[in-house]
């Protein structure tokens, strides 16, 4: 009887079936056991809980939490079908709150750098959070990043998810206008993960939303990820000065460590002595993508780990991508699995807007005005 119950019910889900038509009581028996899971992970100084959310689908296992909507794990399989967490990350919340370099968050008001963290907008000047240097990093020192999101899970079709909301209030860290946000993280059934941004505001404000994942596809704190190869499809970056701003050229990459529109090995040209190179302490730099902002994604960019086979496969609506090759890591942190990262342990592919666009005419606006909807979608594919 209770197989026959669970054999219908798992039939009705792949069916897309609603529960009530099996007069299922829990959401969880009704999707035959996709919808996702959530534990107690930590709790804030205040008290405030933070939970750690479970899915899965396709083959790809993704645990997030409400902190952040930080991926805390996400576990694919090599070309043997040995999973490993490919993504860098800590086991509590403590290390979270005192020590992320950004490990897995939702990145905003506006990801990346904002020279000196001022700007104008229909002629009023704005001062933001200055957090990085000079400069405004990530949307200054409490960003996205660290408020606590609400999460709620679904389950359409075949396909598994969170919906995660941030209401960030008026002049929160100096930007106008309170700014809705809901971000979808979705897991397919091919496995891929697909982020989908959207924002709204009720008074003109700038916007640049992102996803900060360190990605190690030999696994998280087994080692350098320079002979991970990699191809982006970008003539053209964006040169920055010593503060990492763009200094507004885009520059093109032929001829130089930056040119990636050939898969090449990460670590092939980090060490050449190039002043880029220099002031980024590695790569720290916006790839201008060729295809420019787009309707629906398209496939930028290409990573393998050429040992276990593991493929990531970046597509998205964005003009922009920051490549960080784990520049900052400094072996001062122990990760999820309970070893040191040291510098260039991951590389992070932030699809956005170009840094300090507020301050940049000639960039793609990130301006969002009331009545408009902010609206992105970067879709994450494995493969081995
Ligand atoms: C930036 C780096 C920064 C890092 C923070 C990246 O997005 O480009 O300059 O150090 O985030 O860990």
């Amino acid at each position: 009887m209770e197989l026959n119950r669970r054999t219908m019910i798992a039939g009705a889900a792949a069916a897309g079936l609603a529960a009530t038509t099996l007069g299922s009581t829990t959401a969880e028996a009704s999707t035959g056991g996709r919808t996702p899971s959530k534990k107690l992970f930590g709790k804030l100084a205040d008290g405030t809980k933070v939970h750690i959310w479970s899915l899965a689908n396709g083959g790809t296992r993704l645990k997030v939490l409400s902190w952040g909507g930080v991926v805390q794990s996400l576990e694919i399989p090599d070309r043997h079908g040995r999973y490993k967490n490919v993504s860098l990350g800590f086991d509590n919340i403590e290390d979270y709150v005192a020590k992320t370099p950004y490990f897995g968050a939702l990145i905003g008001r506006y990801g990346n750098r904002i020279g000196k963290g001022q700007f104008s907008l229909d002629g009023k000047a704005y001062q933001v959070n200055v957090n990085d240097g000079a400069n405004s990093l990530h949307g200054g020192a409490q960003g996205f990043d660290k408020r606590v999101w609400d999460v709620e899970p679904f389950v359409k079709g075949s396909d598994v998810g969170l919906y995660l909301y941030y209401t960030s209030i008026d002049g929160e860290m100096g930007y106008p206008g309170t700014l809705k946000v809901k971000v979808t993280y979705t897991l397919t059934r091919h496995g891929d993960w697909r982020v989908d941004y959207a924002a709204t505001t009720d008074k003109a404000t700038v916007v640049n939303l992102t996803s900060h994942v360190y990605w190690n596809l030999a696994g998280e704190g087994s080692g350098s990820i320079y002979d991970h190869e990699l191809s982006i499809a970008a003539a053209r970056y964006t040169p920055v000065d010593s503060g990492l701003i763009p200094t507004g050229e885009l520059a093109k990459v032929a001829g130089t460590p930056f040119d990636f529109r050939r898969t090449k090995e990460i670590g092939r040209d980090i060490r050449v002595a190039n002043q880029q190179l220099l002031y980024g302490k590695g790569i720290d730099h916006n790839w201008v993508l060729d295809k420019g902002v787009t309707a629906r994604p398209v496939q930028v960019a290409t990573l393998r780990d050429p040992s276990s086979g593991r493929t990531l496969k970046i597509s998205t609506t964005e003009p922009g991508l920051q490549f960080y090759s784990g520049n900052f890591l400094d072996g001062t942190l122990v990760g999820t699995g309970g070893h040191i990262y040291r510098q260039g342990d991951a590389l992070c592919l932030e699809t956005q807007h170009f840094p300090d666009s507020p301050n940049k005419p000639s960039f793609p606006s990130t301006t969002l005005r009331p009545g408009q909807t902010y609206r992105t979608t970067t879709i994450h594919s494995f493969d081995a």
